[in-house]
């Protein structure tokens, strides 16, 4: 029989994030860098991002974002984490496992890397796992720390990237309930791998920025499209569009290019620079904390990054008080 039951989903129900309190602005990097807040505003949309303190790490950003957001869905345990992360504390074990026993939590757990696509990608790997009964309810944390890896000296990473991280609660529920998601496409594309990398024998992410950038808006606006088709909805029925916060000038083209105007652009940029997998949940979270996504709007995410890899999801956004954290 079918028709009486509508299909299980995974549904939005809680939201969190944390960011680093030490704050580091443009002028702050053209001290030892060539370069200034001009241009660096002028290319990318960054005034600031942020920075953790020696010895605070992802796990420490992710179990702060992961408190947040089960605070905020009225919960205390879940049996899985999925941690979105390209900056692991230890390159083996991973660190979800550390970061669910740090949460109290006795849940399934492990790292997914898919760099900065990484949340999308948790995100339809976590609903995978709701709707086909493997797990009932899920923390699924972007948390990175690209200060550990960026090269100081490197003009073209150095003023991009920032710290921190943000999660949501996913749980079984309805499909016509508000937050669930609705659907889902995910892509990558190996040819690409040298544009984002950290080379086995080196410690420093390198990327080849113009070419990313160009990738990056004709993506983004195929999987956005995409993705809005599968949903049922047409692109001028996206209330937010909530793109990986790589560069203003990327999200300003896809938006252009997808016909929404800049108001239904969620952007965080300014403040939080590129935070790879922490993106997206860290607009999310500051979005909702002030108002600009509201209960009822259609809301279309949109990765895109190092793999290549990217992805997108569509969601009705849920009734749901993002629950903010900061630490040292
Ligand atoms: O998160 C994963 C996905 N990542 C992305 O989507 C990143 C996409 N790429 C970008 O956002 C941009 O390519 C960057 C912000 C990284 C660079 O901006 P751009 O407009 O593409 O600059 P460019 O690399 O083409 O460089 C243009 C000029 C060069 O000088 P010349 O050769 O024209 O004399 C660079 O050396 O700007 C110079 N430049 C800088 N100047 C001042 C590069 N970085 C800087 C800087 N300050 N920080």
């Amino acid at each position: 029989m079918t028709g009486t039951h509508p299909a299980p989903a995974a549904v939005v129900t809680g939201l969190g994030r944390c960011l680093p309190e030490t704050v580091v602005t443009n002028d702050d990097l053209s001290r030892h860098l060539d370069t200034d807040h001009a241009w660096i505003l002028s290319r990318t949309g960054i005034e600031r991002r942020r920075r953790v303190a020696p010895g605070t790490g992802t796990g420490d950003l992710a179990v702060a974002a992961g408190a947040a957001a089960l605070k905020s869905a009225g919960r205390e345990d879940c049996d899985l984490v999925l941690l979105a992360t390209t900056t692991p504390d230890l390159r083996c074990p991973a660190t979800a496992p550390t970061v669910a026993s740090r949460l109290g939590l006795g849940a399934a757990a492990f790292d997914l890397s898919a760099v900065c696509s990484g949340f999308v990608y948790g995100l339809t790997a976590a609903a995978a796992m709701i709707t086909a009964g493997t797990c009932e309810r899920a923390l699924v944390i972007g948390a990175d720390v690209y200060s550990s890896i960026v090269d100081p000296a490197d003009r073209g990473t150095a003023v991009v990237f920032g710290d921190g991280a943000g999660a949501v609660v996913l749980e079984r529920g309805r499909r016509d309930a508000p937050g669930a998601l609705l659907h889902a496409e995910l892509g990558s594309d190996g040819t690409g791998a040298d544009l984002i990398t950290i080379p086995a024998d080196g410690t420093h992410l390198t990327m080849r920025g113009r070419e990313v950038y160009t990738r990056a808006v004709t993506t983004m606006t195929e999987s956005a499209r995409s993705v809005a088709r599968g949903a049922g909805w047409s692109t001028d029925d996206i209330d937010a569009f909530v793109g990986h916060q790589a560069n203003l000038r990327i999200l300003a083209s896809v938006a252009k290019r997808l016909g929404l105007p800049p108001e239904r652009v969620v952007s965080n940029i300014a403040e939080v620079g590129n935070t790879a997998a922490a993106s997206i949940p860290l607009a999310l979270a500051d979005a909702a904390a002030a108002g600009r996504i509201r209960a009822g709007d259609r809301v279309l995410l949109t990765a895109f990054g190092g793999g290549l890899t990217w992805g997108s999801t569509a969601l009705v956004w849920p009734d749901t008080e993002a629950v903010c954290d900061v630490r040292r």
